[in-house]
């Protein structure tokens, strides 16, 4: 299997990799061919790529971190939770001690996959842009787990990290669809709007006694910065909670490797870099060292375009050379398919750069 830019998708192709909807339910099922029909609906929902099955790379297997159904009822629950959260005013108490009861186990149960995991792997999935905000969720909380295990936290820290970092865009669920969904960059004032979510986070989950003040203050201070320099409080250094620190990295990097309606996605090792170069400054460094151990982040089965010209799959991406994965050169710099495929360490092969890839 591999991923492909939609535009290179050809008819009747195979799906490798559901489709799915914002609650983690099954849009379009693995096994599913792709006729030109369903590729221009694609196109139109904006899917920017897919994941195939494909003669060269059928012994590649790109296989979710935590079993699939997990991540299906964490989208679930981050979807109900959130929704809640959002309309919830008088009753926020119950809805609170619910939302823990809910969040607790399977917050759990990714800790202890994480765990015999020892770390997390970028993961490509595809969604529309409607469930952005949940998937987003899910992976940011997904992060930060793996890298608050890393740096070894407690059992309760972790939980509390967990359930903090999937609700911590519960502010969003306030900003008008116009601004949150805008096709194109923001103006000052909707930036000004947008930045409010950060104070409309702390606010919903004010009154919720049942989460832990930590918990709380993810949604808080997620947009604060080392030096002072983020939102909305511009907090400095140890002032901002550990949670928002390490919940400050995961967020920044996973909005920039995702496609948004206004930029395409940032190649990942160029927000890995972005990361590594904003360690002491605007980040805490121990977190981004943490960061640096804990994940990887070029997906088994992306596509990449290489700087010799050569096309390629990732094989395997191992944690702290993450940003130069080992290839299967699957087309020559004229595009065409190499008659025997080969492999390519770009961790020893250092005059050859990724360029671009296909997600
Ligand atoms: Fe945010």
């Amino acid at each position: 299997m591999r991923w492909v830019a939609i535009r290179n998708v050809r008819a009747n192709s195979v799906l490798a990799q559901p489709i799915l909807d914002e609650r983690g339910r099954i849009l379009l099922a693995r096994g599913v061919l792709l006729s030109d029909n369903l590729l221009v609906k694609l196109r139109t929902l904006g899917i920017g790529s897919v994941c195939v099955e494909d003669a060269l790379t059928d012994d590649i297997v790109g296989k979710d971190f935590i079993s699939p159904h997990v991540r299906q009822q964490m989208l679930d629950a981050t979807y109900s939770s959130l929704n809640d959260l959002a309309s919830g005013t008088h009753v926020r108490y119950v809805r609170g001690a619910r939302l823990r009861q809910k969040l607790r186990p399977l917050v759990e149960e990714v800790i202890e996959e994480l765990r015999n995991l020892g770390g997390a792997e970028q993961f490509g999935t595809v969604y529309l842009s409607d469930g952005e905000l949940y998937h987003h969720s899910v992976n940011v909380a997904l992060f930060a787990l793996s890298v608050g295990l890393g740096m070894k936290l407690s059992a309760d820290q972790l939980l509390d990290l967990g359930i903090g970092a999937l609700l911590h865009d519960v502010g969003k669920m306030r900003i008008p669809e116009k601004v949150l969904k805008k096709p194109g960059r923001l103006t000052d004032a909707e930036y000004t709007e947008m930045k409010l979510h950060a104070q409309y986070g702390y606010e919903i989950l004010l009154n919720d006694h049942d989460l832990h003040g930590s918990a709380r203050l993810i949604s808080y201070e997620h947009h604060e910065r080392m030096d002072g320099t983020g939102y909305p409080r511009g907090l400095v250094g140890g002032d901002i909670h550990l949670f928002g620190r390490i919940t400050a990295v995961v967020d920044v990097y996973e909005a920039l490797t995702a496609n948004r309606v206004y930029r395409p996605a940032y190649l990942p090792h160029e927000a890995y870099e972005l990361i590594l170069g904003g360690g002491g400054t605007q980040f805490d460094a121990t977190v981004v060292d943490g960061f640096v151990d804990a994940i990887s982040i070029y997906p088994v089965g992306m596509t990449v375009e290489l700087s010799s010209g050569y096309r390629g799959v990732v094989i395997h991406s191992p944690r702290r050379q993450t940003q130069r994965p080992l290839v299967r050169v699957i087309e020559d710099d004229n595009g065409q398919p190499v008659s025997q495929p080969f492999e390519l360490d770009l961790s020893r092969e250092l005059t050859v750069q990724i360029i671009g890839c296909e997600i």
